[in-house]
């Protein structure tokens, strides 16, 4: 069982989706633990109704200092042997220490076709383009934001009469189903990172 946690600013759907997918005994990983960087945040209060350890790291508590911020969520992730880590709308952009300690172990959910409309407006970037087609992507992390290479990735049609409110609840439903899968994937190693891409392995490595 690869020990999960999930780090999430918001409402937690996305979080939500995993502990779900985690209460299925087939499922490969534990939701151990999750860090949000905003107290109170409905992320916390799901974690809690499930009774997931919780942690809280702010920004304020660290003086804003990126890399403070970023070396005290690994020391919360360290203590509970993590081994994999999932960004569910983490709305802070974390320093490279956090891949350095889990290189190739930290994947995250975007509401977009990366490389297009990276960071964080691209529901509404996505309207404002007048693309036809948006979607979600869910990809390893890298040193950069929203950038690394590609697991999956899922479309969306925008409607004319779109919202970035009904466009981004339909996006998520689609990460719903999708981010879930991708980390049991990696929990079953049935994906490598060679390079910029990701390749399906023929043989998983885990159990
Ligand atoms: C998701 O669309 C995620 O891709 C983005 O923020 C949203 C988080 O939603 N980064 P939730 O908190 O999981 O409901």
């Amino acid at each position: 069982m690869v020990r999960l946690a999930v780090l999430a600013s918001g409402s937690g759907t996305n979080l939500g989706a995993l502990l779900e997918a985690a209460a299925d005994p087939g499922y490969p990983c534990d939701v151990s633990l999750v860090v949000s960087d905003v107290p109170g945040c409905g992320a916390l209060a799901r974690a809690d109704a499930a009774g997931v350890e919780t942690a809280v790291v702010t920004w304020a508590d660290h003086g804003g200092d990126r890399r403070a911020f970023t070396a005290a969520i690994v020391d919360e992730l360290r203590r509970r042997d993590v081994e994999l880590v999932a960004l569910a709308g983490f709305m802070r952009i974390l320093d490279a220490g956090i891949v350095d300690a889990y290189p190739n172990a930290i994947l995250n959910t975007h509401p977009s076709l990366l490389p297009a409309f990276r960071g964080a407006h691209a529901v509404n970037e996505a309207l404002d383009a007048g693309v036809k087609v948006t979607g979600v992507t869910v990809h390893v992390v890298d040193e950069k934001v929203d950038h690394g290479p590609i697991v999956a990735q899922a479309c969306v049609a925008v409607d004319d009469d779109d919202s970035p409110e009904t466009l981004h609840e339909r996006i998520k439903a689609v990460e719903h189903e999708l981010f879930p899968r991708v980390v049991a994937d990696w929990a079953r190693g049935t994906f490598a990172v060679e390079g910029t891409r990701v390749r399906r392995r023929a043989v998983a490595r885990r159990t």
